[in-house]
C-alpha cells in the first residue's frame, strides 16, 4: 500500500490491517504507552475546503506519533493561483515524508500520487471519504465485534460518504442496501464494484425497504460542500430521506446509528434519534484519530 486515495485500493486484508493497528494505538494512548512512530517525520495537509475532525484528528494523530503536521490552506498555497498540482506535487515532495489532501475533484489527488513520491491520503474529495470509512469501520467492529452477517443501510445522497461506505462494507463482508432518490444515486463506478457482490447490495428508492433489520444505519447531509447553492432544491429532493423514529423501528432493535458530521438536525437526521446514538456517534468522530493514525504509520513509517 503507497497510498489511500480511495477504499477501493484496499483489500479486506488491508483493512483489517489498518483496523488492527488502529486498536492497538487507541489502547497505547489510553494507557500512556508512547508510539513514537513517526519521529521526524512531517505531513503537509492541503485544504480546499473547510474541517474539523480531518484538520484536527491529522495534526494531533501526527503529534502523538511524534511527528509534525502543517496545515496548508489552498487560500495561502500557490496553488489556490493556479500553480499545477503536477509541480506542487514534486515540490513538496522534497520537504515532506506524506501530503493529506481535501480537495473537490478526484483526480487532483490521483494527480498528486502520480506526480510526487511520497504517500498521499485522501482527506475527502467529492467522489470519497475513506479516512472517514475507516473510522466508520472500527467503530462498527468495536460494537458489533465482526462484520460478516451484519447488514449497513445508507440513506440519503449518493454522495463521497455513500460511494467509500458501499465499497468499504462490501469489501469487510458486510451486506449494503442504500436508499437514494433517483437522480442522487452513487457514482457509477461504484454501482458497478457493487454489481460484483451479487445478493449483497441493493439499490433502492425506498428508505424503509432499506433499513429493514439493518444493523447499522448510515446517513450524511443533503447538501455537501460546494452544493451550498443547491441546498433548497435538495432539501426538496431529500424529503422522506431521513433517519427517525419509522425507520428505527423498521431496523434491528439494537441497530447502531453512524454519521460522520457535521450533521443537520431535522434534516438528514432527527435530534432525537441524533441524540439517542450520539455515544456511537462521537466513538466514530474519535476513532478519526485512531484509524488515521495508523494509516499514517502503514504508509510513512
Ligand atoms: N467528517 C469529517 O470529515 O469532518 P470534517 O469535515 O470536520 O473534517
Ligand atoms: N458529504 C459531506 C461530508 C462531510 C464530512 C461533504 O462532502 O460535505
Amino acid at each position: 500500500m503507497k497510498h489511500l486515495l480511495k477504499m477501493s485500493d484496499l483489500s479486506k486484508a488491508d483493512i483489517i490491517d489498518i483496523l488492527n493497528l488502529a486498536d492497538q494505538l487507541k489502547y497505547e494512548l489510553a494507557h500512556n504507552i508512547p508510539h513514537r512512530h513517526l519521529e521526524g517525520k512531517t505531513l503537509g495537509m492541503i485544504f480546499q475546503k473547510s474541517s474539523t475532525r480531518t484538520r484536527v484528528s491529522f495534526e494531533t494523530g501526527m503529534y502523538q506519533l511524534g511527528g509534525n503536521a502543517l496545515f496548508l490552506s489552498s487560500r495561502d498555497l500557490q496553488i489556490g493561483r493556479g500553480e499545477p498540482v503536477q509541480d506542487t506535487a514534486r515540490v513538496l515532495s522534497r520537504y515532506l515524508d506524506g501530503i493529506m489532501i481535501r480537495t473537490f475533484a478526484q483526480q487532483e489527488v490521483e494527480d498528486l500520487a502520480g506526480y510526487g513520491n511520497i504517500p498521499i491520503i485522501n482527506g475527502l474529495t467529492d467522489y470519497c471519504h475513506p479516512c472517514q470509512v475507516l473510522a466508520d469501520l472500527m467503530t462498527i467492529r468495536e460494537y458489533k465485534g465482526q462484520f460478516e452477517g451484519l447488514k449497513m443501510c445508507y440513506i440519503g445522497d449518493g454522495n463521497n460518504m455513500a460511494n467509500s461506505l458501499i465499497v468499504g462494507g462490501l469489501t469487510v463482508g458486510m451486506d449494503v442496501a442504500v436508499a437514494c432518490p433517483e437522480g442522487y444515486r452513487p457514482d457509477s463506478s461504484v454501482i458497478k464494484f457493487a454489481e460484483g457482490y451479487e445478493g449483497k447490495f441493493t439499490l433502492t428508492d425506498k428508505p424503509l425497504e432499506a433499513a429493514a433489520n439493518a444493523d447499522v444505519l448510515f446517513t450524511d447531509v443533503w447538501a455537501s460542500m460546494g452544493q451550498e447553492g443547491e441546498a433548497e432544491l435538495r432539501r426538496k429532493a431529500f424529503a422522506g430521506y431521513q433517519i427517525n423514529d419509522e425507520i428505527m423501528a423498521a431496523a434491528k432493535r439494537d441497530a447502531m446509528v453512524q454519521h460522520c458530521l457535521p450533521a443537520h438536525r431535522e434534516e438528514e437526521i432527527t435530534a432525537k434519534v441524533f441524540e439517542a446514538h450520539a455515544d456511537e456517534i462521537f466513538d466514530e468522530a474519535e476513532n478519526r484519530l485512531h484509524a488515521q493514525k495508523a494509516v499514517m504509520v502503514k504508509l510513512m513509517k
